[in-house]
């Protein structure tokens, strides 16, 4: 058999080069998978519907119970992470704790027990805020949230189930802890998904934070770009910024909404107050504050300057 060396290199270097083509382009698998589940979205639709309505029933007061669950009002931040270290910790000592009364004796029984449900009282106020946040997600970012939402409250019914066990017949423990075992290994699955929504997909996350902007006055235009009432859009060293003439002061904030990138400048202006067109999030212009949810971080405010009719702004702070 006659071995063509030449020809065999130049195949090795185009599968090589396909190779490296294909780690370079390569989707997450996790990503690729949830964005072939087409059957997700009703599902994520119908969940938003009874989430909306719910809050829409409770009238006045559900609108400021949503914002609490956001995390806008109380925290300030999102509530959800925080909540979910609750259960995350309280299950993986109570499996701990179950496994080392099984195996020595040496811890109560009663400590899996009580970790069990300390950790189901912090992951049924987590699911609450989840579902709240889980309202205003749409696209790659809803479905990957439904995923994780689906795992999750199938953890907490499991959890449950487990408690209940616990405290029939004593017969029934091995199994209690068995589940709550194996309920613990899918929290560990969905709070995977849950951390790519956040660190991969960027949910919840502060939309201005990697804007730079202008810490010296810049110019942003003159006096007559800005009349009484409307909003203007400029940029300011690259950082979008909203511009508002109000009773003929200049006020300013950033252009793009913190909760998920909306654009201010297309919202709706009530006094001094900015309703985003995209999931309705309110900032006041004085100030960058966020006044109603789901944005749980402030619009960057900045400085305003007129001088002989040319238009300057500068930030208040920086932004990182
Ligand atoms: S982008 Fe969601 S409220 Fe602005």
């Amino acid at each position: 058999m006659r071995l063509d060396l030449g020809k065999s290199m130049e195949i090795d270097r185009r599968r090589i080069r396909r190779l490296i083509r294909q780690a370079h382009t390569r989707e997450r698998t996790l990503d690729r998978v949830i964005r072939g589940q087409a059957w997700l979205d009703p599902v994520a639709e119908a969940v938003q519907k009874a989430v909306g309505s719910f809050y829409a029933a409770l009238g006045p007061p559900g609108a400021s119970l949503k914002d609490v669950m956001h995390g806008t009002r109380v925290l300030g931040h999102p509530l959800h992470p925080a909540l979910t270290d609750i259960p995350i910790g309280a299950w993986t000592v109570g499996v701990l704790a179950d496994w080392i009364f099984i195996a020595t004796g040496r811890v109560p029984q009663i400590a899996g027990d009580l970790a069990l449900a300390v950790g189901l009282a912090g992951a049924i106020l987590a699911a609450i805020a989840g579902y709240t946040d889980f309202h205003e997600t749409e696209g790659h970012e809803r479905r990957t949230a439904v995923v994780h939402g689906i795992a999750m409250s199938g953890v907490i019914a499991m959890q449950a189930v487990s408690l209940v066990m616990r405290l029939g017949p004593e017969g029934m423990r091995p199994a209690a802890i068995l589940l709550s075992t194996l309920s613990w290994l899918i929290v560990v699955v969905a709070a995977y998904v849950g951390g790519q929504l956040t660190f991969g997909i960027g949910s919840a996350v502060n939309h201005n934070a990697f804007f730079d902007g202008p810490m010296e006055f810049v110019k942003v235009g003159t006096r007559d770009d800005f009349p009484e009432g409307e909003m203007r859009r400029v940029a300011a060293n690259g950082l979008p910024v909203v511009i508002l003439r109000r009773q003929g002061l200049l006020h300013a904030i950033g252009a793009v909404c913190s909760h998920a990138g909306g654009p201010l400048h297309e919202g709706e202006l009530d006094g001094d107050v900015v309703t985003c067109p995209w999931h309705h999030s309110k900032f006041r212009f004085e100030d960058g504050r966020v006044v109603g949810g789901p944005a749980t971080f402030d619009q960057p405010p900045l400085f305003v300057r007129e001088r002989g009719g040319v238009v300057e702004v500068r930030l208040a702070h920086p932004l990182k």
